[in-house]
């Protein structure tokens, strides 16, 4: 087991990693001196799999544990879906000290932290992330929240978890496609923070890909503590977190022109990696080497590198970026690389350069890519 701390003063906690922990559930929240009442919040996929463990591993400790199940999706990230949950929140007479596990992907423990931050004016929460995205970026940092309608992620708080348990042993059962889009996050972490780290999944995608228990944990753990550096650094996003979202302009755009469900978030933000990359050989001076790099490893880790658009698309993409909620007075600013594990922020990307980068995403440079078309 890897113990990767976040050190946030008295809002600090660990993010523990390894095989077989859901079983150690109830001993790790036993040390955490919380309310003797918890439930455990989790989606319809994951709760038959791995509520009954986390329950029995609770109960055993003498913890009383309800259940919560949301339907899977991003749907469930609701106010709707929040709004019943209260209410089973105090049916079962949760207290200021009683907990909350949020146990699944990033839905749920985003959903289930946005639950913990506000009931009862906030009571405490634990992170048992089950998919990779969840376990290497949404359950570190303290980010909850919903979506509306009008768009992702406009309501919610920065409420940190007091504990964050990853359980290797989950991701056997994460479906192939979900677990390539974690990878996503995992080589933008090599690339904004880490060349060391680049460079080991250059070695190692083939074993990351088979799911090797060891570079599993090595790398996880890696992309944990880099996650927590940058939370540290700026807890509520006032400057530089902003390089965890590398490649993010042009993703969400992508998520939100083909209307959340067409790509999962890892492959938009595949796409947008790619094309902050050769915008990075163009105005930060990126080796173009580099940036083929980066490519190529998107590409071994079967994550799409080309997008065709038509030129109605292409437009709507870029007005998408300007829509995007990090946009201040109207001009897009960019996370983009110097070289490879250093990134700069708030980069002014002129309109033409920005044209030209989408409009570039349609040439697959590399041979044997995993290009997809939208139109
Ligand atoms: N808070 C943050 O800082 C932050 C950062 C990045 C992303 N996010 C949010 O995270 C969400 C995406 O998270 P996600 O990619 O984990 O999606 P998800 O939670 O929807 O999970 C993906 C799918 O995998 C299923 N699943 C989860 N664990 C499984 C397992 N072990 N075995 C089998 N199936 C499993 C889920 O039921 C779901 O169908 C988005 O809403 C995004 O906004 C938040
Ligand atoms: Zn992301």
């Amino acid at each position: 087991m890897r113990t990767v701390p976040v050190s946030l003063g008295d809002r600090g906690y660990q993010i523990k990693i390894g095989g077989g922990l859901l079983d150690r559930l109830g001993e790790e929240c036993a040390r955490l001196e919380l309310g003797a009442r918890c439930v455990i919040v989790s989606d319809s996929n994951v709760m038959p799999r791995y509520g009954p463990a986390a329950r029995k591993a609770l109960t055993s400790r003498g913890f009383d544990c309800g259940l919560i199940t949301v339907p899977a999706g991003e749907t469930a990230k609701s106010l709707k879906t929040v709004q019943v949950a209260y209410d089973q929140l105090a049916a079962a007479r949760l207290e200021r000290k009683s907990f909350i596990v949020a146990l699944g992907g990033g839905v749920v423990g985003d959903m289930a932290g946005f639950l913990a931050a506000t009931y009862l004016r906030g009571i405490p929460f634990v992170q048992a992330p089950t998919t990779l995205l969840a376990q290497v970026d949404s359950s570190v940092g303290g980010k909850v929240g919903v979506n509306l309608k009008a768009g992702k992620n406009l309501v919610g708080a920065f409420y940190q978890p007091r504990l964050v348990l990853c359980d290797l042993n989950t991701l056997g059962t994460l479906p192939e496609r979900e677990f390539r889009a974690g990878l996503a996050e995992v080589i933008k972490y090599g690339i904004i923070y880490d060349a060391g780290l680049f460079r080991r999944l250059e070695r190692e995608m083939t074993r990351l890909l088979g799911r090797d228990p060891d570079v599993l944990t090595a790398v996880i753990a890696r992309c944990c503590q880099i996650k927590a550096e940058v939370v540290r650094q700026d807890e509520t996003e006032s400057g530089p977190r902003a390089i965890l979202n590398f490649g993010h302009t042009i993703g969400h755009a992508l998520e939100a022109i083909s209307g959340y469900g067409k790509y999962l978030h890892g492959e938009a933000i595949s796409l947008g990696q790619v094309g902050a990359a050769r915008l990075s050989t163009r105005l930060l001076d990126l080796p173009a080497a580099a940036a083929a790099r980066i490519e190529v490893l998107l590409a071994r880790a079967g994550l799409p590198t080309s997008v065709s658009l038509s030129a109605r698309r292409r437009q709507a993409l870029i007005a998408a970026m300007k829509l995007d909620k990090k946009v201040s007075a109207g001009e897009v600013k960019f996370v983009l690389a110097r070289h490879l594990g250093r990134v700069e922020y708030g980069q002014s990307v002129p309109q033409s350069s920005l044209e030209e980068a989408v409009k570039s995403l349609a040439v697959p440079s590399l041979p044997g890519n995993q290009s997809s078309s939208l139109r």
